[in-house]
């Protein structure tokens, strides 16, 4: 989705918003552009295509402004073309701003301006917000310090959808105004200078210190100075936070692309995320909830709710939970839910998962079962983001920043989560014995060299890519957990190398995909439940039989039964196997998406944080 960068200093601000910009590219985009106060007034640079285009823009160089707004936009109004780019000007070039988000009565809006002169150069929502922050200024008898924000203040007021905004303008040629609701941006503090983004990996390396905004919570920054203020404008405090992520982990650290380094950091990402969740000999740690027995045993159903693979992450978390809580677990699409009505209550606990913390959906699914009266319980990867200061409770994965668009070591840090949370909750109830607890505690802390060992299957699935990249349709089969690992492997196929994939639950087969299945096609199977190996086996026999080009990963000892190849990875608990068996299937869909020639980490048309519906 979009990304915003901002700064505001003593440096030339251009080469520092491309630079910022290069690093928010992993977010998807179609266009760029820079605006920055110059001594005769605004610049504005912009046109579709890279980022790296900007640079051989006609006076690029000569900016000299230490003050300026970017962004990269992903299209929504309007086609990516250089008119429709940000920054966008009003009418009479004295405010330039940039918007993350959808204006949604922009049509009433723009209407409401043409009507009073305002012409427009763009298909874009966002051109009618300079443009009424100039009607609202030049309407405003007043002459003092706050006259501007009064102007981006009414301007918002009339604003339905989300937004994220920076503001410069002619008229305050040492400030910058920002503001946002239900789109994603952080203001990093540095020393006489600060710095605006989208998110926290872009200027990691100027600064670990970050100021976060609540809905409708402005910022005016000078080049020393900071200062708050709420819809009303009263000044407010904000506490600074320290973000511990090292500059460094956002590079590609040697690694062809981020993906590849990302998928080889998940025996890191799994053991920061375990941290000291699981102290010997001893109940799990989770002080940031500590629930008790009588708070746990209100609820009496439990609602997972994510998109993509965060999602698929739930429904491992659904396992884990039923199977140690008894207690019933639905996971639910977050795009579905928040239109669904769904029936919950204050014997409801919803948990909430995003990697980034800052997906439109699931935020919005928050804050309506918020609104119903659950108990809302966010998993996040971001330190800070949006659903964390939503929910009630929060806890965090701690793999790192992910840049890659496809999520790997996020996914899997997620899904160890879910299962100590649900070893957690199991603990305070009760509900399962000793012994079976400290089995999968043992298990648990066993992952990372079950994934370093997992890893090792990278050559003998290079070469499986070499021979399958060509193919038009693939289809991944599984039960139970396996099912679960299906449906991500699937995903992730689809993501990066643009190959059709279905997953099935295998005992689906034969109601109806079965018919797809001719000489050649690929079928991908997971096993790692012994009590479906038999089952499964025979799925796989069904598509043999009709000429299907075989791979299954596996955690068993499997008679070689005319299977093509067989990807052998560690045993762990039933529960924990999708954590392992998922690594061939992310090397997979990386080998061939590089055998095709494609960019892994910035696949067509998606965006790693999905801020708008
Ligand atoms: O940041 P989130 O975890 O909320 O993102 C949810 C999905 O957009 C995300 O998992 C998406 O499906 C990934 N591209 C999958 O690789």
């Amino acid at each position: 989705m979009c990304g915003i960068i901002g700064y505001i200093g003593n440096q030339k601000a251009s080469p520092i918003l491309i630079n910022g910009l290069l690093r928010l590219e992993y977010r998807g985009y179609d266009s760029a552009g820079i605006s920055t106060i110059e001594k005769n007034g605004l610049s504005v640079m912009k046109d579709k295509g890279r980022v790296q285009n900007l640079y051989n823009l006609d006076g690029i160089n000569d900016l000299e402004g230490t003050i300026g707004i970017a962004h990269t936009r992903w299209a929504t109004h309007g086609k990516p073309s250089k008119e429709n780019s940000h920054p966008h000007l009003d009418n009479s070039n004295s405010f330039a701003v940039v918007h993350n988000g959808i204006i949604e009565n922009y049509n009433d809006l723009r209407k409401f301006l043409s009507d009073n002169g305002y012409i427009f150069h763009s298909q874009t929502d966002t051109e009618v917000i300079p443009n009424l922050i100039h009607y609202y200024y030049s309407k405003d008898k007043n002459n003092d310090e706050l006259k501007i924000l009064r102007a981006v203040q009414s301007t918002c007021k009339d604003l339905k959808g989300s937004f994220a905004i920076q503001v410069i303008t002619k008229y305050m040629p040492d400030n910058m105004i920002v503001i946002r609701k239900d789109s994603p941006l952080v203001i990093g503090k540095g020393n006489g200078e600060n710095y605006i983004s989208s998110d926290i990996p872009a200027i990691l390396s100027f600064t670990k210190d970050f100021y976060l905004l609540n809905d409708y919570e402005f910022a005016l920054l000078s080049r020393d100075k900071i200062e708050f203020y709420d819809m009303d404008l009263n000044k407010i405090k904000k506490e600074v936070k320290s973000i511990e992520w090292s500059a460094s982990a956002a590079d590609k650290n040697g690694y062809e692309d981020y993906m590849l380094k990302e998928i080889f950091e998940q025996p890191n990402a799994i053991r920061e995320t375990i941290g000291s969740r699981l102290p010997e000999n001893e109940p799990c740690n989770f002080d940031d909830l500590n629930f008790s027995k009588e708070f746990l045993s209100k609820f009496n159903k439990m609602y997972i709710v994510a998109c993509g693979t965060a999602m698929h992450a739930g429904l491992s978390g659904k396992i884990a939970i039923e199977k140690l809580c008894n207690i019933p677990v639905t996971v639910d699409i977050a795009s579905e839910f928040r239109y669904r009505n769904p029936i919950i209550d204050k014997n409801t606990l919803c948990i909430y998962i995003s990697q980034s913390g800052e997906t439109a959906d699931t935020i919005a699914a928050l804050k309506l079962s918020k609104a119903k009266g659950a108990t809302t319980l966010a998993v996040s990867n971001v330190i800070g983001s949006s659903i964390t200061r939503e929910a009630d409770y929060c806890i965090y994965t701690h793999a790192g920043p992910e840049i890659a668009v496809a999520s790997t070591k996020a996914y899997t840090s997620q899904v160890i989560l879910l299962n100590i949370l649900a070893l957690y909750f199991a603990e305070v109830l009760g509900s399962v014995p000793a012994e079976e607890i400290s089995k999968i505690k043992k298990e648990i802390l066993a992952l990372p060299s079950k994934i370093d060992e997992a890893l090792k299957s990278a050559k003998s699935i290079k070469k499986f890519a070499k021979k399958i990249y060509l193919q038009k349709d693939v289809f991944f089969l599984g039960r139970g957990v396996d099912y679960n690992t299906a449906l991500e492997g699937s995903l992730k196929l689809k993501e990066i190398s643009y190959i059709h994939s279905e997953a099935y639950a295998a005992g689906e087969l034969k109601h109806g995909p079965i018919a797809l299945i001719e000489n050649g096609v690929t079928v991908i199977s997971i096993i790692t439940d012994e009590n479906l190996v038999e089952k499964t086996i025979s799925n796989i026999q069904e598509v043999i039989t009709r000429g299907a080009n075989t791979l299954v990963v596996t955690n068993k000892n499997l008679p070689s039964n005319n299977i093509n190849t067989i990807i052998e990875i560690p045993d762990t608990h039933v529960l924990l196997s999708p954590i392992v068996s998922i690594i061939p299937l992310q090397l997979l869909s990386y080998y061939i998406s590089k055998e095709k020639g494609l960019d892994v980490d910035k696949p067509r048309n998606l965006a790693k944080s999905v801020t708008v519906e």
